[in-house]
Order: C-alpha cells, then sequence, then structure tokens
C-alpha cells in the first residue's frame, strides 16, 4: 500500500518533470521545420560556427548556459541531418553488414537527449532507441570541443554505434573514434582526438590509469580530458560492476625466486653462526669464571655481533659485572685506534648484524661460504675502475666498450639484487623472531605489533622483508605479480565534468544513484503504449519441478511455432537447460556473453517464428530483437525467467527483451523454493506454509499475485544488503582515491613541468631539515644528536666527501644544520650536472622523480590491499574497520610521500642520463672527492675495491668521520621501470631504447 502510494507521487513527479519538457521539444520541432529549407552545406555550418564560438568560452558555468541556450537548434540540426539521412536511404555498413538509415528522432527521444544534456539518467525501455537519443547530446556537448565519450559494456557495441552514429556525426562535420581493446597506444590517441569518441569502460579506465600512473612524458598518455561521458547500460556498469575494479599488474619488483634459491644456503649460514656464537659464549664463561672479565667482554661483544639474541648472552647482560665487561669490551672497540682490531673481529664471524639499526654485514668467510666459487658475488664491483679500464683498452671499438659497460653495469644490478635479498634474510633470521615479532597463521606471516602485542593481519613489512620471513618459514611467498594501478569504474567516471546515464532498468536503484553518483533518474515514457503481458510467477516446491515445467512450456510454444527467449542466472542453468532441451529435440541457441558479436547476431534472430535462444542476463544486451513475419499474431516474443534474480532490476531487463515499440510480448518467470533467493531470504517459509495449505502435489505449482510481492520483498532485502555492499566497498575506495589524485596530480606535475629543477630543490629542501630532524631531533637539550648517524647518512646519500671537521655539527642547531647540507647537496648536484646535456638533465630529472613516486606508489597500493584484507579481521576487536582503514591508510601515505622524497634523494647522483655522462661524472669525482676531504688520501683511489658491500647491508652508523668516502654508486637501471624497446629511451636521446641504454637489457 505505502509503496503503491509512493510510487503513485513518485510518477507523479516525473510526469510533471517530463511534462515540463515539452516546451523545449516543441521549439526543437519548430527549428526542425526550419532548417528544411537549409542546404546540406548550410546545415553543416551551424556545426563549424558553434564549434568555433564554444571552444573559446573557458569558464565551465558560461559553457553551460551558452550549451543550455542552443540546446533546441542544436538538436534540431541532428533531428533535421537524420532526415535527410532516411530520405536519402543513406546506406553504409555496420560491423560489415550492410545497411540503410531508417530514424529520425521521435520526440520521446527529445526528451531522453534533453535529460542527458543535463547531466541525469534517462530509463528507456528496451528497443526505444537510445543509442539514438545519445546523438543528440553527444553533439552539442562536442561542439565545445573538449571531447564527448559514450561508454558501453563491450566493444562490438562500441563498435557498432560508432560506425552507426558516425553516419550523422560525419554528415554534421563532427569525427567519430572508437575504442578498441587490441588498439596500440598511437591510434587510441587519434580516437580520443575525435570529437566524440565511443568505448567500453575497461577500456576508458585501462587508458586513464596507463596515462596517469604509468606513462612517463605527456606524448606517451593518449586520453585528453574528461569533459562530458554518456554511460549506456549505466545500471549494469555503475552497479552491477561496482565491486571489480580495474588493475594493471606486473611481475613482481622483488623476484621471489632469489629467496627460494638463497634460503637454503643462509639457512645453513644462520646455523653456523649460531654454533660459532655459542661456542664463544661457552669459551666466554669459563674467562668469566677465571675473573678474566676482559677476555670474557672481548668475546660476549663478538657474540652479540654475530647473534644478537643469543640466549646466553641475554642472561650475562642481566648481572651487572658481567654487562659491564660487555659494555667496557664495546666501547672500547668502537674507539678509532682500534678501527682495524674491529674489523678483524668482525672478519672472524660469518655476518655481523646491527640490531638497533637492523642491518646485516656479511664478512669474507660468509661471503666465502654463501659462494664457494666466487666470493666477489658479494661485493658491488668497482665500476669507476672498470669503466677506465674498458676505456684505456686500445684494442676495443667505442661499440664494443659500450657493450661492455653496458654488461659490467648489469652484472652489477643482479650482484646488487642478491646481496639485498641476503641481507633480507639474514635480518628475517637473526631479528625477527616467530612469535615474537611475528606468528605464522593459516600459512601466512602475520606481523605482531612490537607495543600492544596485537596482531596486525594484512600488514606487510617493506623492502622484500616480509617475502624474507616469508621464505624464512616456508610459507608460500606472496607477491608474485603486483598491482601497478587500480581503479574502480566508479571512481573513473566521477572525474567526468558531467556525466550521464541510460538503460532500461534505473527506477529501482534510483536511491543509490542519487546517493553515490548524484544522477538522477527521469522515467521517459516509451514511444508507443506497452503491450506487454507479464503473468504471474509459477512456483514450485524443487528446482527439478521447476525445470521440468520450464520445459514443457517451451515445448508448447515452440509447437506453436512462437519465438522464446529463456533467460538464466548462470552459466550453469543455461547449459542444464540445453541439456533438457537437446533431450526433447528442440533447436536452440546458447549464449553467456562470451562472442559479443556472434552472440548479438544470434539474439536479433530471437525474435524468428520457432527460435529458441537460451540466455545469461548480460548477453546480447543492447541488441535490438525484431520478429519475424507472422510472428505477432503468435503473440510477439515469449520470454520465459528460469529464476528470480537477486535484483528487481535484472528481471526487468530480462522482461523489456520483448514488446518493444508496441510489439506484442509475454514474460513469466519460474521460481522454485530451493532457488537461493527463495531459501536464503525468508520468502520461502511463508510460502511452504500457504502450499501445505493448498496441498501441493508433486510437480504441482502454485499461481497468485500476492505470492509476486512476496518475492519482490525477498528481492528488496537483498537489493538493500547488496546496496549497503556496494557503499561499504566505495568507501574504503574513496580512501585510496583521494590518495590516487594526490599522487596522479603530482605525477603530472612531473610530466608537465618545463623545469624539473625546481621539483628536485623543492624535495630537496623538504627532505633534507626532515633527515636531520631525524637525527639530530629539533634541538631540545632532552634530545641526544646523532651525529656520526647523519654524517653517515649524508656520505652515503651524496658524494659530499664531509669528514667531521669539516661538518662541524656540533656548532650549528639542526636548523642549521639543515640550510647547511641543502647548500652543500645543491652545489654537488649543480656540479653532476654541468656535466650533462641541459635536455638530458631535464628528462633525468623528471624520470628520477617519477621512478621513485612509481615504485614507492606501486608497493603503497600492495600494502594498501594487505591492510584492508587485514582490517576487517579487526572488526572482531569492536572496531569499525573503515575507521582503522583510514587511519592507518593516512600514517602509511604520510610515510609513503616522505619515502619518495628520500628515494629521490637516494637516486639524485646515482642516475645519469647516459652511460658517456656517467662514466664522464665518474671520472671527476674521486679529485672532486679529494678536494671536499680533510685528510688527502683517505679517498677511494681507483683500483680500491669497496669496502662496502651494498646499501642494505651497509654496516651500521657508527662512522666517526671516516665514513666520508663510502659513496655507494647503485646501478643506473636497476631503478627503472620496464621500458619497452622499441620506447624512446627513458634518457631523452631521442633514439629507441634497444639503440641506447637499453642496448644489451
Ligand atoms: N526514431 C526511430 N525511428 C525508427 N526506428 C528507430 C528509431 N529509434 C530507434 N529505432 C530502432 O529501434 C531499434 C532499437 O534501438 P536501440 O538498440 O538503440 O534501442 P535501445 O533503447 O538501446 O535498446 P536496449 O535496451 O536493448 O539497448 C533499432 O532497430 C533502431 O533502429
Ligand atoms: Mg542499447
Amino acid at each position: 500500500m505505502v509503496s503503491w502510494i509512493l510510487k503513485k507521487i513518485l510518477g507523479s513527479k516525473n510526469q510533471r518533470e517530463i511534462k515540463r519538457l515539452q516546451p523545449v521539444v516543441r521549439a526543437i520541432n519548430a527549428f526542425d521545420e526550419q532548417l528544411k529549407a537549409l542546404s546540406d552545406d548550410d546545415l553543416r555550418a551551424k556545426t563549424a560556427a558553434w564549434n568555433a564560438e564554444l571552444t573559446k568560452i573557458e569558464d565551465p558555468d558560461a559553457l553551460a548556459r551558452r550549451l543550455e541556450e542552443i540546446l533546441p537548434e542544436a538538436f534540431a540540426v541532428v533531428k533535421n541531418a537524420a532526415r535527410r539521412l532516411t530520405e536519402r536511404n543513406q546506406a553504409f555498413t555496420v560491423c560489415d553488414q550492410p545497411m540503410t538509415w531508417n530514424m529520425v528522432h521521435f520526440d520521446v527521444q527529445l526528451i531522453g537527449g534533453i535529460v542527458l544534456h543535463r547531466g541525469r539518467i534517462a530509463e528507456m525501455a528496451t528497443g526505444e532507441g537510445k543509442t539514438l537519443v545519445a546523438t543528440l547530446p553527444l553533439y552539442l556537448n562536442a561542439l565545445a570541443g573538449r571531447g564527448a565519450h559514450l561508454v558501453t559494456v563491450n566493444d562490438y557495441l562500441a563498435r557498432r554505434d560508432a560506425e552507426w552514429m558516425g553516419q550523422l556525426y560525419t554528415f554534421l562535420g563532427l569525427t567519430t573514434g572508437v575504442i578498441q581493446h587490441d588498439q596500440p597506444p598511437d591510434l587510441r590517441r587519434e580516437q580520443y582526438a575525435c570529437d566524440i569518441t565511443y568505448g567500453t569502460n575497461s577500456e576508458f579506465g585501462f587508458d586513464y590509469l596507463r596515462d596517469n600512473g604509468m606513462a612517463t612524458t605527456r606524448e606517451q598518455q593518449v586520453q585528453r580530458g574528461y569533459h562530458f561521458a554518456i554511460v549506456d547500460e549505466v545500471d549494469s556498469i555503475l552497479i552491477d560492476e561496482a565491486r571489480t575494479p580495474l588493475i594493471i599488474s606486473g611481475p613482481a619488483t622483488v623476484s621471489t625466486h632469489q629467496y627460494d634459491r638463497l634460503k637454503p644456503l643462509v639457512d645453513q649460514l644462520v646455523k653456523k653462526q649460531n654454533m660459532l656464537c655459542n661456542r664463544l659464549a661457552s669459551e666466554a664463561k669459563e674467562a668469566f669464571d677465571k675473573n678474566d672479565l676482559d677476555e670474557g667482554g672481548r668475546l660476549m661483544f663478538k657474540v652479540k655481533l654475530g647473534q644478537p639474541r643469543n640466549k646466553q648472552l641475554l642472561r650475562m647482560m642481566e648481572d651487572p659485572d658481567k654487562r659491564k665487561a660487555i659494555d667496557k669490551a664495546e666501547l672500547s672497540f668502537y674507539q678509532d685506534t682500534r678501527k682495524e682490531e674491529l674489523f678483524a673481529l668482525k672478519e672472524e664471524l660469518f655476518f655481523t648484524m646491527d640490531e638497533k639499526s637492523h642491518e646485516a654485514d656479511l664478512s669474507e668467510q660468509g661471503r666465502a661460504f654463501l659462494n664457494p666459487d666466487d666470493p666477489d658475488s658479494f661485493v658491488l664491483p668497482d665500476l669507476i675502475n672498470e669503466f677506465t679500464e674498458i676505456d684505456l683498452n686500445r684494442t676495443l671499438s667505442d661499440e664494443e666498450k659500450d657493450r661492455m659497460k653496458a654488461e659490467r653495469q648489469e652484472h652489477c644490478d643482479k650482484q646488487a639484487e642478491q646481496i639485498h635479498n641476503i641481507s633480507q634474510l639474514l635480518r628475517a633470521y637473526c631479528l625477527f623472531e616467530k612469535d615474537v615479532a611475528y606468528v605464522v597463521e593459516e600459512n601466512k606471516v602475520v606481523i605482531v605489533d612490537e607495543y600492544t602485542g596485537r596482531k596486525m593481519p594484512g600488514r606487510r613489512w617493506s623492502d622484500g622483508l616480509h617475502q624474507a620471513v616469508e621464505a624464512k618459514e616456508g610459507v608460500q611467498i606472496d607477491r608474485e605479480t603486483q598491482t601497478l594501478a587500480t581503479i574502480t569504474i566508479q571512481n573513473y567516471f566521477r572525474l567526468y565534468h558531467k556525466l550521464a546515464g541510460m538503460t532500461g532498468t534505473a527506477e529501482t536503484e534510483a536511491n543509490e544513484f542519487h546517493d553515490i553518483y548524484k544522477l538522477d533518474v527521469a522515467v521517459i515514457p516509451t514511444n508507443r503504449p506497452v503491450a506487454r503481458a507479464d503473468a504471474n510467477d509459477r512456483i514450485y516446491k524443487t528446482r527439478r519441478e521447476k525445470y521440468n515445467a520450464v520445459i514443457s512450456e517451451i515445448k508448447e510454444r515452440h509447437a506453436a511455432a512462437q519465438p522464446v527467449l529463456v533467460g538464466t542466472v548462470s552459466v550453469e542453468a543455461s547449459e542444464l537447460l540445453s541439456r533438457m532441451l537437446k533431450r526433447e529435440k528442440i533447436p536452440h541457441n546458447v549464449l553467456n556473453a562470451k562472442y559479443h558479436m556472434q552472440e548479438a547476431e544470434i539474439v536479433s534472430r530471437a525474435g524468428q517464428a520457432g527460435t529458441v535462444t537460451i540466455s545469461t542476463n548480460m548477453a546480447g544486451r543492447g541488441t535490438d530483437i525484431k520478429l519475424g513475419p507472422g510472428v505477432p499474431d503468435k503473440g510477439g516474443l515469449y520470454v520465459i525467467g528460469t529464476e528470480r534474480h537477486e535484483s528487481r532490476r535484472i528481471d526487468r531487463q530480462l522482461r523489456g527483451r520483448c514488446a518493444r515499440q508496441g510489439d506484442p510480448g509475454a514474460t513469466r518467470f519460474y521460481v522454485s523454493f530451493e532457488d537461493d533467493l527463495m531459501r536464503n531470504f525468508g520468502a520461502a517459509d511463508r510460502m511452504t506454509k500457504i502450499m501445505e495449505r493448498f496441498g501441493l502435489e508433486e510437480g504441482q505449482e502454485l499461481e497468485h499475485r500476492w505470492l509476486n510481492r512476496s518475492v519482490e520483498t525477498a528481492q528488496k532485502r537483498v537489493e538493500q544488503r547488496n546496496y549497503l555492499a556496494r557503499k561499504r566497498t566505495l568507501d574504503f575506495d574513496d580512501v585510496m582515491n583521494n590518495q590516487r589524485e594526490v599522487v596522479y596530480t603530482y605525477r603530472n606535475e612531473v610530466i608537465d613541468s618545463e623545469d624539473p629543477h625546481k621539483l628536485v630543490y623543492e624535495v630537496i629542501d623538504e627532505a633534507v631539515p626532515a633527515k636531520v630532524r631525524e637525527y639530530l631531533g629539533t634541538g631540545a637539550p632532552t634530545e641526544e644528536p646523532n651525529h656520526p648517524g647523519l654524517l653517515h647518512w649524508v656520505n652515503t646519500t651524496f658524494p659530499l666527501g664531509l669528514t667531521k671537521e669539516r661538518a662541524q655539527f656540533e656548532t650549528r642547531t639542526p636548523d642549521e644544520n639543515g640550510q647547511f647540507l641543502i647548500e652543500k647537496i645543491k652545489e654537488a648536484y649543480q656540479r653532476k650536472s654541468s656535466h650533462e646535456e641541459p635536455t638530458a638533465v631535464k628528462s633525468l630529472e623528471r624520470y628520477i622523480i617519477l621512478n621513485a613516486i612509481d615504485r614507492l606508489w606501486q608497493e603503497h597500493l600492495y600494502a594498501m590491499d594487505a591492510l584492508r584484507e587485514g582490517v576487517y579481521l579487526r572488526g572482531y576487536a569492536q572496531k569499525d574497520p573503515l575507521i582503522e582503514y583510514k587511519t592507518e591508510a593516512y600514517e602509511m601515505f604520510v610515510d609513503l610521500m616522505a619515502n619518495i622524497k628520500n628515494e629521490v634523494l637516494n637516486n639524485l647522483f646515482r642516475s645519469t642520463s647516459n652511460l658517456q655522462a656517467f662514466e664522464k661524472f665518474l671520472s671527476t669525482l674521486p679529485q672532486f672527492l679529494m678536494r671536499e676531504q680533510a685528510p688527502p688520501g683517505a679517498g677511494p683511489t681507483p683500483g680500491r675495491r669497496p669496502e662496502r658491500i651494498g646499501p642494505a647491508v651497509s654496516d651500521n652508523g657508527d662512522s666517526n668521520g671516516e665514513a666520508e668516502v663510502k659513496l655507494e654508486l647503485s646501478p643506473i637501471r636497476r631503478e627503472m621501470p620496464k621500458v619497452g624497446r622499441n620506447e624512446p629511451c627513458p634518457c631523452g636521446s631521442g633514439k629507441k631504447y634497444k639503440n641506447c641504454c637499453g642496448r644489451l637489457a
């Protein structure tokens, strides 16, 4: 009753609105009359004139007002063109089929067009000609010169509609494009450059992701903004697909393979080390027993270096005397004068492990153990020296030299990767204890929060550490592939300045469209009265009985040569019915929405006498079913639903397949108590009672309009539940969406920047003081400044060659130190850049930032995914997962932005625009370092192997002024995203990648 009243009110409101559009329709038709007098060229001239005028209007509001003003005449121009095409029987081909133009817009279609132009959803029944309706607002909005998009559900429909409606646009002097799945970027760009572009939602969405998340130059981007889009079958796209995001994934950046391979080796290495440390601890115990505190302390310090969590060590640390002895040994070894001794001490172990900085460092012994044949494979090669040697070799041609250098570079990359993996494994083994730092549950490593002891399902350690722990525990190592970019369809469509939609069924979901997309639904009356007869549902006890009844009804109709369309909710049900029909020897077609073009072809013939077609609900959607000769007299197309869908909308969609444009037609649904909907949503109970009262026998059915209503009540309940689920998904997605917008905006700023130099300096200005604060605090007296740590960081990140004496950190406040370093770094950077081509430097600068953004953003996406999964489990702890998710996602995002800046700093001096320039820079490096250095000769002389074996395996921050020369020269290409061999080289040389930096990659 209530719903009936509501419907009355809503209906009448809708009717009032439609009525209000009547004057506009009259105006359009009046213009149309006048336009008849014009020549084709004069008609076409309207397009050019409007186009010239509208492209100049910048202000969106002014543009909207002007479009609204010219709407009646512009719509009339389109309608008039359609009439001209009809009058001359314009022939053309669509998807290789010959066709003739035979449509002039009906008045209801004009109304639909106005509704679409105003950014709303037009509900127009199947067969009302929505394809043609869209031409009106597409033409009008395309006049502004900013593109207008029409979004379809599959590639076939995109092409069909573009080729079909293209007749009209071409006649009027506008260009039409169509995006298809297999098009290369250049072709896509051309399609987007057209006035009107047809394509599927996923192609549009993926192009967005590629443009904003992956392209590194303007030229690589294909889209040109999001001005106006009409989404066809809008319910299917914004509601049914609301839970499936578009994802571009790629191979994982961390090769899990290496972990698998290296794990057994590291496993043994750790065992050996533990044995060694246990022996040392026993020796120490004996020494302590003999009261030899120095010896005991020395031995235990060694244990501490090798196995910080050694049980005996932990016990001894509880004894004040022993603890003092150990601390004393540690202090004395860190004195400058004992460096050599400390080094020797470390070399007696297989590796050393610093608990505070979480860093591991392999010794010579350790390296020899891991790779007895080639202990050097764990040391980064001395590229400077190797390049010099290659250059001095007169027997080599320039090409050979380049090739060899690239080879060495690649070798260096591989080594760096391996070193990194090993160091992560060592950390996993030595510093991360099972059931303390993490637990293993359901074949997954779950982090335990060190402060609260709370499990953090879904959180992952970064930089490959999590995989290392997974390898250690022998559980599935995640991240075989990783998400490179992702967006939900809805969020893609929210990008449009103006969005509209059309479908045969939107009314039942009007609330959702309004709440989530701010799209209002207008129900457009049909061109002719609907002559469809919807029969009451037939209800059975079991599925078997239901299907039997369906088959006998098909048999009956088929015998009378009436065409039958059978709708199913699943492929499985389609196949079952097909088998049953085969047994009855009834010829039929089965459609599963897989081969759009062929299926469209089959569906288009579903109205011919005697055909039987079985179809899932998406199959053949958008294809017109015309009745064959004699069929109207047989009652038109008969539609059977074999199950009520969870959503009333889908049922309406199926019913709508018949009785188009005033044709006759009938529909009926078959339902059983075993159907999911009936079992799960309570309708069955009530009905069983009714059935029992009626004393239902095997094979008998129930049929009454009250029963229909019970079914619909169940459907409404499910609809509500699904709506909440979708809304929730969106709430979660919004968090990510905001982050994506920030990152993509920054990314595009980098791509567009004429002066990326400024962006680099911005990063320095922000990130350096942050780092300084990390080491020195804010200068408050309670804080302990870590000057050596800062110096170490500076010297391993920038080629400044700072010594303790020159740095004089103690004499300044943290802020002053920040400024001091900023100046030094900029100066050094200037010097580096001066060795390179100015244009190449620009590309490189863009590249460094983009690289950092992309790598870390992708890692972030992965972590966000995990967080999202994990956060649900926390719901049990009486916490709202959404709030938890938002809070943590925010923290992660803040970290991400900081990490991006740090990564840019890290790569500033480790990347170069090309190998030659890199080499040039390297060759100046030693002198440069020398100059900056206090004690001459302490710098790396060519030929000396760097002591350190890579960033992640670096020794701890105990540097004391002599760490200045430890600039690590990491590989160039390692940091770069994969570049296609035929793509332009990222170094900006203008050559193809394969002919430039990627010659050997
Ligand atoms: N104004 C018109 N005059 C004559 N025929 C028309 C007119 N408009 C549309 N048609 C015809 O109506 C049929 C259905 O059109 P169309 O496929 O665009 O409908 P639709 O509303 O998109 O239906 P669906 O919901 O199935 O997608 C087509 O054969 C088309 O040629
Ligand atoms: Mg359609």
